[in-house]
């Protein structure tokens, strides 16, 4: 049996098929590397080239490679541009996911698992988010992985696949630095950004409900996310597994804008102080994901520190930017 990886040349995917393959899963991956590297993947793991929204090509793969069950993690990602672009949004993360379970289903595949997203919780007024947290999703990103969860939900029961929907926090740090992400999107690039440029790192709003004003978020380490993956591909392995499972992929654990700019500034030598901004609009006090169900259903809990994040995440930025080494 052979697991298809979609989107696994990107920064979590890679993470993903790697730690499937070294645990000795059969997989194959199929990216059309519009942000995704090749040359993040093992030799030994197979990278097909095309969407995974291309009927024809994944009907091809699946038969080819005797895939079984499906780790999907193609998709558009960026909260700003689901905001402009949300048709695009909608027609790939949930149109094409649809394409996607349509053709896994025929072809046989009895085991799916999702890439969903804190982001389908919205803003939540509560201080440990919970699965049976009401969804309330606050932009298109968000709404397109909820719509998806309802979706592969109502395909698995239609089609008797197995369903896991894993619902990640913040995603940072990188197992090895070739690894790591490429994107400017979250806090900890977006700091490292401004210190190689020589700038100081900003942070909005320190006059929030938390004990030093600055927002909480819940940071996973990569590593440990790739982890969750085999976890619940190995579960819906199990014989006696059915049905739809929705679980948060955290740590439980918060960690302030100002907890994470001063591990930076540790890490990386560069003590340029943070600049303190208005609040931007939208942004939770905090955010931090209730891990229990994880633990009981998957067996998996995160072990890696915000330090390890930080220290992994900047060799991967120092691989990138020679120039903020010498900074
Ligand atoms: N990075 C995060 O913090 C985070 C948090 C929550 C959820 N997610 C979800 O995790 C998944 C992976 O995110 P990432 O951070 O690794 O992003 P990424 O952009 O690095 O990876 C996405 C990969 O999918 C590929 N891809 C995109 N569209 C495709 C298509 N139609 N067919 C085949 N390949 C396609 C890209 O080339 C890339 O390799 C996404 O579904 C994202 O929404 C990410």
């Amino acid at each position: 049996m052979t697991w298809l990886i979609t989107g696994g040349a990107g920064y979590i995917g890679a993470h993903v098929a790697r730690a499937m393959a070294d645990a000795g899963e059969r997989v194959v991956v199929v990216d059309d590397v519009t942000t995704g590297v090749p040359d993040r993947l093992p030799a030994d793991v197979p990278l097909v080239r095309g969407s995974a929204l291309d009927a024809d090509l994944v009907r091809r793969v699946c038969a080819g490679h005797e895939v079984t069950g499906v780790v999907h993690l193609a998709a558009h990602k960026q909260v700003g541009q689901s905001v402009e672009q949300p048709e695009r949004y909608y027609r790939d993360n949930v149109g094409g996911l649809a394409t996607l379970l349509e053709t896994v289903a025929a072809a046989g595949a009895r085991r799916f698992v999702f890439s969903s997203s804190a982001a389908v919780y919205g803003n939540p007024d509560t201080g440990l988010i919970t699965e049976s947290t009401p969804c309330a999703p606050v932009n298109p990103y968000g709404e397109t992985k909820l719509a998806g969860e309802w979706l592969v939900r109502a395909a698995g029961q239609a089609h008797g696949m197995a369903t896991t929907c894993l619902r990640y926090f913040n995603v940072a740090g990188a197992a090895e630095p070739a690894l790591a992400d490429t994107g400017v999107f979250n806090v900890i690039p977006m700091v490292f950004d401004r210190l190689t440029r020589g700038e100081a790192p900003r942070i909005f709003g320190d006059d929030y409900p938390t004990p030093d004003g600055t927002c909480i978020r819940d940071y996973v380490h990569v590593a440990d996310l790739a982890e969750a993956h085999l976890a619940a591909a190995r579960r819906l392995s199990r014989p006696d597994v059915s049905g739809d499972l929705t679980v948060n992929i955290g740590t439980g654990r918060g960690a302030s804008v100002r907890e994470l700019v001063d591990v930076i500034a540790d890490v990386t030598g560069i003590g340029t102080p943070a600049l303190v901004e208005p609040r931007r609009p939208g942004d939770a006090p905090r955010a931090v994901g209730a891990t229990a169900l994880a633990e009981k259903e998957l067996g998996w809990s995160a072990t890696r520190s915000v330090r390890d994040m930080i220290v992994s995440a900047w060799e991967g930025w120092c691989l990138r930017h020679p120039e903020a080494s010498a900074t």
